[in-house]
């Protein structure tokens, strides 16, 4: 595959070229992509240099697959442009999302609706990716009625600046703000900007994408999306209301089933997910599951995972993998050949 990575400079760009090399992708021609501002500034793949591209460069070499992490208004603009060349775009942004031509994929649990036709496919947001792993098997199971969710995101989540940010007020050091206050020693009941409902777009999207996703529009969730100081992944306290009664060893069970689900749960050993120890992996953690006391059919849990991983570069290199063991980009018999 002729492969070109946009938004390669920034933290998931970063985290992208780390997944492609660890899954070891076919990939036959790489471009490294970002804005003008970094055209020409080396980075490394494999152990070898390469020279940043612009975007019309990248479209003129016509490749078969584009990964783009590189915001909303770069994939409105762009993404048409690589599609228009045969180009099958995957995108990080929440451009496409909602976009009712456009396939919201998580691997796991939609890849089989992906056609050749789908020549722009969406990301869905890294705290929906993580919540949906854990739903879509309980789910299928006992009928969800409503979800509560609430998060506590990594400031990796907000890009390269809000680290530097984080970094700077734990250094004592004056900077570019990322947030409209500090992040250090803080709690920020604010993840992307607010809408005119009162909640923020991060919190609009935990409520509409896992419809999409499980296809299914008989549940419904709402969300309060917090931003904390940590960087190594984004946690998720959810309430889930079920139609019906579940088992609790019967849930433990099904989550250790899912593929990319593991379940961290014993209290007596202090065993619990958290982002310390998400950090840099592929799975998703689930763990503090227990019935909610206060209505029936209910349930509490703890969910965890490493947001520029499964809630970005992992999910997105499993869709390109998935595209070329089921050909369904252009030129995949050549790659495989
Ligand atoms: N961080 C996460 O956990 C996460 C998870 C899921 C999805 N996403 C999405 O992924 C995207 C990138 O997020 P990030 O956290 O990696 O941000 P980031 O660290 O700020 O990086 C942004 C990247 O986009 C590039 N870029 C910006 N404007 C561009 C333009 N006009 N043309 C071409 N390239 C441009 C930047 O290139 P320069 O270096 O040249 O500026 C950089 O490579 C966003 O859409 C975000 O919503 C992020």
């Amino acid at each position: 595959m002729k492969v070109a990575v946009v938004g390669a400079t920034g933290m998931v760009g970063e985290v992208m070229l780390k997944v492609l090399e660890e899954r070891n992708f076919p990939i036959t021609e790489l471009l490294l992509v970002a804005s003008e501002r970094s055209v020409g500034k080396k980075l490394s793949y494999k152990n070898e240099e390469y020279t940043v591209i612009g975007l019309a460069d990248a479209v003129a070499a016509q490749p078969d697959i584009a990964i783009f992490s590189a915001g909303g208004d770069t994939s409105l603009e762009w993404a048409p442009k690589f599609a228009e060349v045969g180009t099958t775009v995957i995108d990080n942004s929440s451009a496409w999302r909602m976009d009712p031509t456009k396939k919201l994929v998580v691997p796991e649990i939609n890849a089989d609706t992906l056609t050749p036709e789908d020549k722009i496919i969406a990301n869905p947001n890294c705290s929906t990716i993580q919540l949906v792993m854990v739903l879509d098997p309980l789910h299928k199971k006992y009928q969800m009625k409503r979800v509560v969710v609430s998060t506590y995101q990594s400031v990796s989540g907000t890009g390269v600046k809000a680290v530097q940010q984080m970094e700077n007020e734990a250094a004592g050091i004056e900077g570019e703000m990322a947030y409209p206050y500090p992040i250090n020693r803080n709690a920020l009941p604010h993840c992307d900007v607010f809408l005119e409902n009162g909640y923020t777009k991060e919190e609009m999207k935990l409520a509409r994408e896992p419809q999409k996703i499980l296809d299914d529009r008989t549940f419904s969730v709402t969300a309060t999306a917090v931003r904390i100081p940590t960087a190594g992944g984004h946690s998720e306290s959810v309430n889930v209301e079920f139609h019906n009664d579940f088992d609790l060893a019967e849930v433990r069970k099904i989550l250790s089933e899912m593929p990319g689900v593991v379940v961290q749960d014993n209290t007596a050993t202090n065993t619990y997910p958290m982002p310390m120890f998400a950090n840099g992996k592929d799975e998703v953690f689930v763990g503090r599951i227990r019935r909610d006391e206060t209505q029936p059919n209910t349930l509490n849990m703890w969910i965890v995972a490493d947001n520029l991983r499964k809630g970005a570069a992992t999910n997105a290199v499993q869709i390109a993998e998935y595209l070329v063991e089921n050909n369904l980009v252009s030129n995949t018999s050549e790659a495989i050949s």
